[in-house]
């Protein structure tokens, strides 16, 4: 018999030189809150996130710290496991690109590019971006602030020229347009997918892969004058952390091709273009899907260290609270597009959507059953049109969550279980609970009920979004542990009338500005 579905899911590997910021975790969290999705609908899930340590920029940054870059990357790769950890993050690996099996997958997909006449020895001059780890030809250069020519990105370049050996990428323009015609939900959102196909239909020159004028990365097989181009290191990561060389018993024929690799739009090119061509040059499947995020930026203004105003995602934590966060980010922007951080709009989803429609939704609802039926899941009698359209809306919702999620529509996904909160609040006034108590109790009875269990599959569904709040909300309606994977959505789990309710408690604090001068 077939195993559960399995999902496989990857994050980019974050460079180690930069201290963790909002944007290694925005591009983490939306991973993990899908990988929380699957596996509560019942996939075999692998998220995997990791470390790139490798190349120049890395070795540039050990050498400005004075130490080694073994001891350097060492140091600086656990900032990112305690980011993860601090998030609460749920990968299931840490991949860092100085291990041994990282070294074994890299050196044998050279090996195979090579055997299949996919690479050959030649001379590289030209400019490279060390920051951006990219070559760039004359002609996509742009004028920097003071003049001089720098890349696309602002980068500085530097002129190249030495012996190396290229990918011939050039030859798979037509079978990556190919791909991308035959695939096309393979790059996300559209409008970067239209982007990268005008990009290789403007032609492709092959790519230097390998370096000799520095040593740190993972030596070429067979010529170790020459260093792997770091994002050929850096993009097999994905095929290491699933057992790649692959063993017909080992993880590698379950997990690959993975379904998504999530990325910022700043590195499609590499992911979507580079990567497929990599992967088919060496006889290995190309993933399913790359999604390509926007950027943040900071009250408006782009985010950069030299401005002095990163976004640590430790202090938002700190400051709004766990849950707070993870919603705000997957909620403010339509995932896929720019976004802006800013001080009044978290507190407007913090205060508007989660303390105000979902979290007084469960405080009223929670303190009216345990008022008013003994702090029991209460008896319920005939259901009412009402009562049916309601929690025919929540029943719903699973599938509907599901196909936008599979589209990476979280913006989608919380505001379609935020229409079924809304229609809950509404239908709480409607209903006037607190008027029946005196006129017709058994039928409050029922109207709470109804909005207990609403709230049942409600939290269910926003374990994924917002796991701590969730998981109360569920511990006050005494869902056990074992209860809350997506197959006990349905009718037939709901709620047993008499059963005892912890007393109810607020999961969704309101953010209270300081008094001025305070
Ligand atoms: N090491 C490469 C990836 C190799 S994957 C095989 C790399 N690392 S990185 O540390 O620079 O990656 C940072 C990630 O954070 C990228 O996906 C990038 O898009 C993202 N972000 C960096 N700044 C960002 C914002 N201001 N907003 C959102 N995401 C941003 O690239």
């Amino acid at each position: 018999m077939a195993g559960p579905k399995r999902y496989y899911l990857t994050t980019p590997i974050y460079y180690v030189n930069d201290a963790p910021h909002i944007g290694h975790a925005y591009t983490t969290l939306a991973c993990d809150a899908l990988a929380r999705f699957k596996r509560l609908d019942g996939f075999d899930v692998k998220f995997l996130t990791g470390t790139d340590e490798h190349g120049q920029k890395v070795e540039k940054s050990a050498q400005a710290a004075g130490i080694d870059p073994q001891a350097f990357t060492d140091k600086v790769s656990q900032n990112f496991r305690d980011l993860a950890a601090f998030m609460g993050f749920t990968n299931d690996d840490f991949i860092r690109t100085t291990e041994a099996r990282h070294k074994a997958a890299c050196q044998e997909i050279w090996r195979r590019l090579r055997e299949r006449g996919e690479i050959y020895l030649g001379s590289y001059s030209g400019w490279y971006a060390v920051r951006d780890e990219a070559y760039y030809a004359e002609s996509e250069l742009v004028d920097g602030p003071d003049g001089s020519k720098v890349a696309p990105s602002g980068a500085p370049v530097e002129w190249v020229e030495e012996p190396s050996y290229f990918f011939r990428l050039s030859a798979w323009q037509d079978k990556l347009l190919t791909f991308y015609e035959e695939n096309p939900d393979f790059i996300l959102p559209k409008t970067r997918r239209n982007e990268v196909m005008s990009f290789v239909k403007g032609g492709l020159q092959d790519l230097s892969v390998s370096r000799t004028s520095f040593k740190w990365g993972i030596p070429v097989p067979g010529d170790d004058d020459h260093i792997m181009y770091v994002w050929l290191d850096a993009l097999t990561n994905y095929t290491t952390a699933v057992g790649f060389p692959e063993t017909e018993e080992g993880e590698f024929p379950t997990y690959w091709p993975a379904d998504l690799h999530m990325v910022g739009k700043d590195i499609l090119r590499f992911h979507a273009v580079y990567w497929p061509a990599f992967l088919m040059g060496a006889g290995l499947e190309p993933p399913m899907r790359v999604f390509a995020h926007g950027w943040w930026t900071n009250e408006g203004q782009k985010i950069s260290k030299s401005l002095g105003n990163v976004i640590d995602p430790i202090d938002l934590v700190n400051r709004y609270g766990l849950d707070q966060v993870r919603y705000f980010l997957l909620r403010e922007v339509p995932f896929g597009n720019d976004g802006d951080f800013s001080h009044t709009a978290m507190v407007h989803r913090m205060n508007g959507d989660l303390a105000n429609d979902f979290g007084n939704l469960a405080q009223r609802v929670l303190s009216m059953i345990a008022k008013n039926c003994g702090g029991n899941v209460p008896a319920h009698g005939a259901r009412t049109d009402d009562d049916r359209a309601l929690l025919g809306a929540a029943y719903d919702l699973h599938r509907a969550l599901g196909e936008l999620l599979d589209r990476q529509a979280f913006h989608e996904a919380l505001e379609t279980l935020w229409v079924v909160i809304r229609q809950a609040n509404a239908y709480v006034d409607r209903q006037a609970p607190w008027k029946l108590r005196k006129e017709d109790p058994d039928r409050m009875a029922t109207v709470l009920y109804v909005l207990a269990e609403t709230i049942r599959v409600l939290a269910l569904l926003a374990q994924p979004f917002v796991p701590g709040a969730a998981g109360k909300l569920l511990d006050q309606l005494a869902v056990s542990e074992n209860h809350r994977d997506f197959s006990f959505l349905g009718a037939e789990h709901e709620l047993s009338p008499g059963t005892a309710l912890p007393k109810p408690q607020g999961v969704f604090p309101r953010f209270v500005e300081a008094e001025e001068g305070a």
